[in-house]
């Protein structure tokens, strides 16, 4: 019978790159609560309807790439494509959400989408997530723009580019579609794909971050929302600039960049890097003002971000496994001995002292097991004989200078 295999896009993370993993978390706990942010933890599972009005009906990740089923009391539920959603329901819900008074939080977590996998695209995959809520200033804005450079820094990841747009808002937004909705009327927009030539009437914005090359090629002489931006959006965007130019970030802007999700005004950034393939965001954010009321809370703005962590594992350096303190050898082969249940117990004292290390449960030669504490860089190679059992010692070998000693194994009582 072969085996059950685990789903497509979805993937087992061994300890070697858990390592990296959980090395990403350490570094964002640290990075974050600096900025005096809190750890939030929210369910996989929501109400379809949290994403499908908060992400947007048109949006590829809730019409095409949402896990959505029924559930046995016959509740439309939803694996979380994204946790942004999720976070301000947890906040909203828990009423800590005040316009006026910064509420910071960050999650990490596994998300899903059903995309056509390739390299640095899962189903399943991580994020780091950050939101900062309440708080409309642009300050904000480059706050977290900063925490995640700081973060980033702190994963020793080089070569990022930083783009940075503004998409204005519920004002000046619509002065903008229409001025894309005319441009793609009068185009041969016949030359469109389907969702596009649907999408240029219902949220031509999404046009503009269409990846069919048609239209990729279509939208290139599209006018920039720049142009249509009212004075609070350009007053705005102009603060977070000069703000960010101060800090001594480097970025450019990109007047294209619309993100894949339709809660976005003002602010918007993303983090590319050319050393992953296609699949070049690592991170994405931006300024979502107004989500935190159309989800039921009160009118609070809020700006926030998230890093794909598999994306960021594949541009870090693996952090190196933790070397043991002690490898336990039994090499007494002798039968009806106790060698074993001796190391066993040795080794559980030498745990109970603090120290890291394992021990084999069947005897075996000295050169193999010696070979064995070399491959793990066990830091010292505790050895379990013949005559050691029978003289109720320990062979102590320091791996790297190769002196040995004899210790009593009643002393680590
Ligand atoms: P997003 O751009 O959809 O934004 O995703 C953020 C990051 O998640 C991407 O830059 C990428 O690194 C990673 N990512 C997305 N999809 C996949 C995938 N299929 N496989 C691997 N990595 C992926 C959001 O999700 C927003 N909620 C970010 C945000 C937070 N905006 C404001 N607050």
């Amino acid at each position: 019978m072969s085996a059950i295999q685990k789903i497509k896009g979805f993937a087992d993370l061994f300890p070697e790159d858990a390592r990296s993993f959980t090395h990403m978390e350490a570094q964002a706990r640290e990075v974050f609560g600096r900025f005096g942010f809190g750890e939030l933890r929210t369910p996989v599972l929501e109400r379809t309807e949290l994403f499908a009005k908060g992400i947007g009906e048109d949006t590829d990740v809730v019409g095409k790439e949402m896990y959505t089923f029924t559930d046995r009391g016959d509740r439309s539920l939803t694996l979380r494509p994204e946790a942004t959603a999720g976070v301000l329901r947890a906040a909203i819900e828990a009423g800590s959400i005040e316009p006026g008074r910064a509420t910071r939080l960050y999650t990490f977590g596994p998300m899903f989408r059903y995309e056509r996998p390739q390299k640095g695209r899962m189903r399943q995959f991580h994020q780091i997530n950050a939101e900062l809520l309440g708080s409309p200033e642009p300050q904000a804005d480059v706050e977290v723009i900063l925490m995640l450079e700081d973060f980033l820094k702190s994963l020793g990841i080089a070569e990022l580019s930083f783009e940075l747009n503004s998409l204005g808002c519920r004002e000046c937004r619509p002065d903008y579609r229409a001025a894309l909705t005319k441009y793609f009327e009068a185009l041969d927009h016949e030359k469109l794909c389907e969702d596009c030539r649907r999408r240029m009437h219902t949220n031509p914005l999404r046009v503009l971050d269409c990846k069919v090359p048609a239209c990729k090629a279509l939208v290139a002489d599209a006018p920039e929302i720049g142009q249509h931006t009212c004075a609070g959006c350009r007053d705005h965007f102009a603060a977070v600039l000069a703000l960010v130019d101060k800090a001594g970030l480097k970025y450019t802007l990109n007047p294209r960049l619309v993100r894949g999700l339709d809660y976005y005004q003002r602010t918007t950034f993303e983090v590319t890097s050319g050393a992953i393939g296609s699949q070049t965001a690592v991170a994405g954010g931006g300024r979502y003002d107004g989500l935190v009321k159309l989800l039921g809370g009160p009118d609070a703005p809020g700006v926030g971000f998230a890093c794909g962590m598999e994306r960021l594992a594949m541009l870090m350096e693996k952090p190196e496994a933790p070397r043991p303190d002690f490898f336990l050898a039994v090499t007494d082969t002798r039968e009806g001995t106790d060698a074993v249940n001796t190391a066993i117990l040795l080794a559980h004292k030498l745990r109970q002292r603090g120290m890291t290390g394992e021990c084999d449960y069947a005897p075996g030669s000295m050169k193999s097991r010696l070979r064995h504490a070399g491959r793990i860089k066990a830091k010292k190679c505790y050895i379990i004989g013949a005559d050691e059992l029978d003289s109720g010692q320990v062979t102590v070998k320091d791996m790297e200078d190769g002196e040995q000693l004899k210790l009593d194994i009643a002393a680590f009582d």
